[in-house]
């Protein structure tokens, strides 16, 4: 018997399977693309992966849940490139497992932070935000004054290693040598300075 429309209708499970082969089908054509890419898997000149201190920061930046407030992809529009400064391109995500892009703005986007301000400002701010402005409503993260604590910085650089991050030997073994002493604030302010600064050359 041939399967007619009907015969789809009336058969649940047919129907159901010949659904999700049609949606399989048109994901794998929209995704698989995008595997081989080269502007979207491929880092952006200069782009390089997070040196020891910064990465301790990222971690803070996402045990904080700052993503809550603050984004981190500016978009093509001339509002955003007027304030922000060049919009975001995909191959400089290349390095960020998981990604911080968002979608909440309660505060600025953070995408270009980097260089904005002094690290002084960034250690009075964090402190306490609104001794720097006045009217603002973000929390402060005056408990960051604390040595770096947590897991081996360089089991992580070494995982990272296994997903293509192009970390050295030599990097990895002298990682924790190089945060040692160090808080988390200052791994937090580390990372918000190097955040946009890889990429100068895009236009907005
Ligand atoms: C409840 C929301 C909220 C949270 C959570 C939050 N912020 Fe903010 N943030 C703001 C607001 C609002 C501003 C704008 C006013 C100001 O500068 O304080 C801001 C401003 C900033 C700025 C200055 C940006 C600029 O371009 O002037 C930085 C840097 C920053 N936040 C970093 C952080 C970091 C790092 C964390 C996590 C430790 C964090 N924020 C958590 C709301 C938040």
């Amino acid at each position: 018997m041939a399967i007619t429309h009907d015969t789809i209708e009336r058969k649940t499970g047919l129907l159901i399977a010949l659904v999700i082969l049609v949606v399989s089908i048109g994901g794998l054509v929209e995704i698989v693309p995008l595997f081989f890419q080269k502007n979207l898997i491929e880092p952006v000149a200069g782009l390089k992966p997070y040196e020891p201190l910064r990465l301790v920061g990222r971690d803070v930046y996402i045990r904080e849940g700052c993503y809550n407030c603050h984004s981190q992809m500016i978009r093509p529009f001339r509002a955003e490139t007027e304030r922000y400064g060049p919009y975001s391109v995909a191959g400089e995500f290349v390095y960020d497992r998981p990604f911080q892009w968002g979608s909440k703005r309660t505060g600025p986007d953070l995408a270009r932070v980097g260089g904005r301000y002094s690290d002084d400002w960034h250690r009075l701010h964090l402190t306490n935000p609104r001794d720097v402005v006045p009217e603002s409503n973000m929390p402060p993260y005056a408990f960051l004054d604390r040595p770096i604590g947590g897991p081996d910085v360089s089991a992580r650089m070494k995982a990272l290693k296994i997903l293509g991050h192009p970390y050295s030997d030599e990097e990895i073994a002298k990682a924790g040598e190089t945060i040692k002493g160090k808080t988390e604030m200052d791994a937090l302010i580390a990372y918000l300075q190097g955040l946009g600064t890889q990429l100068k050359t895009v236009k907005g």
